[in-house]
């Protein structure tokens, strides 16, 4: 059976009865916190004292800490359940020493590396728990000879393509696009970006990590075995230990790449051109990723009209690509004085929303950006969606008013790796895959947030003949707690089989085989994880 959460209004009322309950266990004393605190200082000893990375709510910058990494501010109302403790680890006998006590002293661990968690799931639960924060870790160190990077888990996407691009202009690594996005969530949830269709997900580019288990060890790829390395890479570290590490493999990028951004309105007669997209985007050579992105923007008179922009990145120069759009895409009807020819590091900023030309100082230093409230869902689609289906679609967006949507396209590099090779299965067969995200930057109160949500359910609930079925697919970085979860500390299989299908498809029995392995007392779970047996 499917569980709508937190749809139903008596899930809703039993978790607002949690959030309140866990709100004044952070204030009496039930709670084992002060047991927790005084185990922290006596493991590991490592010459890096760990006070110095302990933050309770009676240390000032306990908020400031906590918010610094938050990226829907649908969790940072006052009634969001909030955590006993931040262990900012600086050493890795920090995160050993956090889940050693967390395990003794009965308390759950959230971890957080970047914060995009779309359900807030790093930072928030409703059972008493301390946040172990990873962002103090974030060394990256390249070598070009070895075509190769170390980098660790608090270090930001744009941090880890600027360390690239600083050491060799002719490397990359294929990622998404979110320059604040850490690579501890990302990676060990898929992570994809404009390079999938000629190199696949980030997953299927790394070559080594390296994972403290729940009891405390440290173990690289060859100590911890292949099948806990297969189900890091994309079956969602929290459900198996902390990674502190990743070790990609770089790939190659030539030294100029092209890239492109051209928007036609629905008066424009965008519909068409959308619609022969889903015919073109799966099969261009797999130097092109063409990525469509329909949204609802204010026109010149503040009226709201629906478009799609269609950006795209070629790694090769103009003069190939105008003939190669002309021939499979003329509908498109792309100009050379759309396309820029830059450097690869140039085109992660191009993709950042960022004008060409930004200083690197500015693509570093985003803290300033406004966060919004948002909610996303996802999907795969298999075969083209008809016309009318994309008209109605426009409708329900223009309805929503505050909504985009992400179609991006498969095939290529995709389409030849095995659905088993990583826990992520949306391989052959996708044309291409769908983000829907509907934000707000006001806070506009619970009814408006109802009714965003609300009308994104109902946009994706209307979309369901048209996408993936049985099961109907989602991707797990878009994380999406509609499809299934476990509420409060349950850890039910059936449940977990609901949201892993979507997830994992056939890989999930697998996961669950690894985790009865590796956390046989399932140590590491939230609302999405991967229980024992
Ligand atoms: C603005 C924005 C842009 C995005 N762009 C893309 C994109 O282009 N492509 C794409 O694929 N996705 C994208 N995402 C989704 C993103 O990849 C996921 O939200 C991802 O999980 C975020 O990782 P994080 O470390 O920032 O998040 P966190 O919230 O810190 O973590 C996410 C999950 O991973 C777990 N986790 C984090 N660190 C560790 C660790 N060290 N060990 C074990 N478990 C850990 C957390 O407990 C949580 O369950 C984007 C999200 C946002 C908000
Ligand atoms: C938080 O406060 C405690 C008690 O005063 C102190 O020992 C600790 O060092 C503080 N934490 C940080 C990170 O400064
Ligand atoms: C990068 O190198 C520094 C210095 O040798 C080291 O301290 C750090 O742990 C390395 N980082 C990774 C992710 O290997
Ligand atoms: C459009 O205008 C409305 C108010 O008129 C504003 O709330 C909204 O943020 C604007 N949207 C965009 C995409 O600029
Ligand atoms: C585009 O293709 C058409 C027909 O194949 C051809 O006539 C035309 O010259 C081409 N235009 C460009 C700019 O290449
Ligand atoms: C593409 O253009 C649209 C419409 O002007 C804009 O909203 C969007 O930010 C642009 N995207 C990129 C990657 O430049
Ligand atoms: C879940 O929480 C309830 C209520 O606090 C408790 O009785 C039960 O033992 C917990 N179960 C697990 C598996 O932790």
């Amino acid at each position: 059976m499917t569980m709508k959460f937190p749809n139903s209004p008596l899930v809703l009322l039993i978790l607002s009865i949690l959030s309140s309950l866990s709100v004044s266990w952070a204030t009496s004393e039930p709670v084992p916190i002060n047991g927790f605190l005084q185990c922290l200082p006596k493991q590991f000893h490592s010459g890096h004292p760990i006070f110095e990375a302990v933050y309770t709510p009676q240390n000032t910058s306990f908020q400031s800490i906590l918010m610094a990494r938050l990226k829907n501010r649908r969790f940072s109302s006052p009634t969001t359940p909030k955590p006993l403790a931040i262990v900012a680890a600086k050493h890795e006998s920090h995160v050993q020493a956090t889940i050693v006590c967390a395990k003794q002293h009965g308390l759950q661990i959230r971890i957080r590396s970047g914060g995009h968690d779309y359900e807030g799931l790093s930072y928030v639960s409703h059972v008493p728990f301390v946040v172990l924060d990873m962002f103090h870790l974030q060394s990256v160190n390249v070598s070009v000879k070895d075509e190769s990077a170390w980098v660790e888990s608090g270090a930001t996407l744009g941090k880890i393509y600027h360390k690239i691009a600083q050491k060799s202009k002719v490397h990359g690594f294929p990622a998404g696009v979110g320059p604040t996005v850490g690579a501890g969530g990302h990676f060990s949830g898929g992570g994809y970006g404009n390079l999938m269709r000629k190199y696949g997900l980030s997953i299927d580019n790394i070559v080594d990590a390296k994972l403290v288990d729940a009891n405390g060890r440290i173990l690289d790829r060859k100590s911890m075995g292949e099948d806990i390395f297969w189900a890091i890479n994309g079956g969602g570290g929290a459900s198996f230990g902390v990674i502190l590490s990743w070790k990609l493999k770089l790939v190659r990028v030539p030294e100029k790449v092209t890239v492109f951004n051209v928007t036609r309105t629905l008066e424009q007669g965008v519909t068409d051109v959308l619609y022969k997209w889903q015919f073109v985007a799966p099969v261009l050579p797999k130097d092109l990723f063409l990525r469509a992105r329909p949204e609802i923007e204010n026109n010149t008179e503040g009226k709201k009209i629906a478009e799609v922009s269609f950006i795209g990145q070629f790694l090769g120069q103009t003069r190939e690509l105008l003939p190669l759009m002309n021939e499979s895409f003329p509908e498109l009807r792309l100009r050379r004085e759309d396309c820029h020819e830059v450097s690869w590091f140039e085109s992660v900023v191009f993709w950042a929303e960022l004008p060409l030309g930004t200083p690197r100082s500015i693509y570093l230093n985003l803290k300033n950006k406004p966060i919004p409230f948002f909610k996303a869902k996802s999907d795969y689609v298999k075969k083209p969606i008809p016309k009318k289906v994309i008209e109605y679609m426009f409708k329900a967006m223009l309805e929503i008013g505050n909504i985009w949507m992400e179609w991006n396209p498969h095939g290529g590099r995709m389409s030849e790796i095995s659905a088993s090779a990583t826990p992520s299965p949306h391989r052959a067969g996708n044309l291409y895959s769908i983000q829907y995200y509907t934000s707000w930057f006001q806070d506009e109160g619970i009814e408006a947030t109802n009714r965003y949500i609300h009308l994104t359910r109902k946009l994706h609930e209307k979309m369901t003949p048209f996408v993936s079925r049985n099961p109907r697919e989602a991707f797990q970085n878009y994380r999406d707690l509609d499809i299934g979860a476990n509420v409060y500390n349950q850890s039910n299989l059936l449940t977990a089989r609901v949201y892993g299908s979507k997830y994992f498809k056939g890989n999930f029995e697998r996961l669950v085989r690894v985790k009865t392995m590796v956390d046989p007392h399932n140590f590491f779970k939230h609302e999405q994880s991967i229980p024992p047996i």
